[in-house]
């Protein structure tokens, strides 16, 4: 047979969903899809290598070819599950008018908005157009990858982008912002309503792009009390899955407030996602209970255990499928792969949960 009915009949093994939009779609199995957050890094030589060639970080991020190879750099190495797109979370406010620079060993520089004078010197609306490098990356790495992998695009929650936007820096329990929320809240929500509406737009622009899924960072909103909470972290994050679906009906979205903790089963029932991400400190088996059984979790492996490898990686990776296994479940880390990773301990890793099917 030839000609469009034999392509037709071709597509369901050519096109096979990857295991991780299957974990999004409700689905258990067996081996659940693995993938790392920031598992495109410096730990890896090859990341490094490339870095020095591009210059400075956000240079890495706003040149197609660069940002494509990084992207499948741990694709290729580990066969992991999905790909996440490699950029950051700061390109938002960079699009918005603020300066944003990385300084070599310390981290993101921004200059600082601490007021309403400060904040309305910014563009009301994103610059898509100045990120449209990385939309460019997202279609290049889609058509790169096979289609049994997923490719994952991202943004910050407002409420952690805001906490880099008005301290300039992070650290001390980036208190500025939570500082200038106490003390000016129209100020703060006007920022938030900003940022719902760029993220938004960024989020929209890579499934256009091609991104099978988006995962939204808020790494910082567990350590605010519930009420408060429940005001920058929730809301904020309803209101932007709200706007993206309005564009994007069927958008696959993962919502991931680290630290969450007890504050979680409120936050799932309030947002339209179809996978939530629990952090390193938090107990998965009272995650999976305040969670509705057809929601995906992702999670939590330490990334300490990582550094560790050997038998304590292994029972790490274990308590997680333990935990989680028997309903939809992605894993991965409770935060980032850490710089002084060892990569074999990456393999392990992966090793180990498909050895649990
Ligand atoms: O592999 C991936 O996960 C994709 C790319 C990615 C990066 N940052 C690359 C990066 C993603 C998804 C992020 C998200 C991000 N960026 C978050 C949310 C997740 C989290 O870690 O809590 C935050 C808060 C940021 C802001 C940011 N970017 C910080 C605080 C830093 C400095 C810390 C550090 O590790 O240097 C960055 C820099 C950064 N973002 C690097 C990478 C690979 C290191 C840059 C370098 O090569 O020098």
């Amino acid at each position: 047979m030839s000609g469009p009915v034999a392509e037709r009949l071709a597509e369901p093994s050519t096109r096979e969903a990857s295991r991780f939009l299957k974990a999004l779609s409700g689905e258990t199995q067996k081996t659940p899809p693995v993938w790392l957050m920031r598992q495109a890094g410096r730990y890896l030589p090859e990341y490094r290598e490339l870095r020095a060639r591009a210059g400075g970080f956000l240079d890495l991020c706003y040149t197609p070819d660069f940002a494509t190879e990084v992207t499948l750099q741990p694709i290729r190495r580990f066969d992991l599950d999905a790909a996440i797109l490699f950029s950051d979370i700061l390109v938002v406010p960079h699009a918005l008018g603020q300066n944003v620079r990385f300084v070599e060993g310390e981290g993101p520089r921004l200059d600082p908005v601490t007021s309403l004078g400060e904040f309305k010197r910014l563009r009301e609306t994103i610059d898509l157009a100045m990120l449209s490098p990385v939309y460019e990356t997202v279609s290049r790495v889609r058509s790169e990858l096979s289609q049994n992998k997923a490719l994952i695009g991202f943004c910050g929650a407002p409420y952690t982008v805001a906490t880099y936007m008005v301290a300039g820096r992070g650290g001390d329990e980036q208190a500025p912002a939570r500082l200038l929320a106490y003390r000016e809240p129209e100020t703060f929500q006007a920022l938030m309503d900003m940022l719902v509406e760029a993220s938004a737009a960024h989020l929209v622009a890579q499934l256009k792009a091609g991104a099978d899924a988006v995962q939204i960072f808020d790494s910082w909103s567990g350590d605010l009390p519930p009420s408060e909470f429940e005001r920058w972290s929730t809301a904020p994050i309803k209101a932007l899955c709200d706007k993206v679906r309005a564009e994007v009906p069927d958008a696959k979205i993962i919502a991931f407030a680290r630290g969450a903790g007890t504050k979680l089963g409120a936050f799932a029932r309030a947002i339209p996602a179809q996978g939530f991400g629990i952090g390193t400190s938090e107990d998965p088996a009272a995650a999976r209970a305040a969670v509705p059984s057809h929601i995906a979790l992702q999670g939590a492996v330490d990334p300490i255990a990582l550094v560790a490898g050997g038998p304590a990686l292994d029972r790490a990776v274990d308590a997680v499928l333990d935990a989680l296994s028997g309903f939809p479940l992605i894993l991965n880390l409770g935060h980032g792969v850490r710089q002084q990773t060892p990569p074999e301990h990456v393999a392990q890793l992966v090793a180990r949960v498909r050895s649990a099917g």
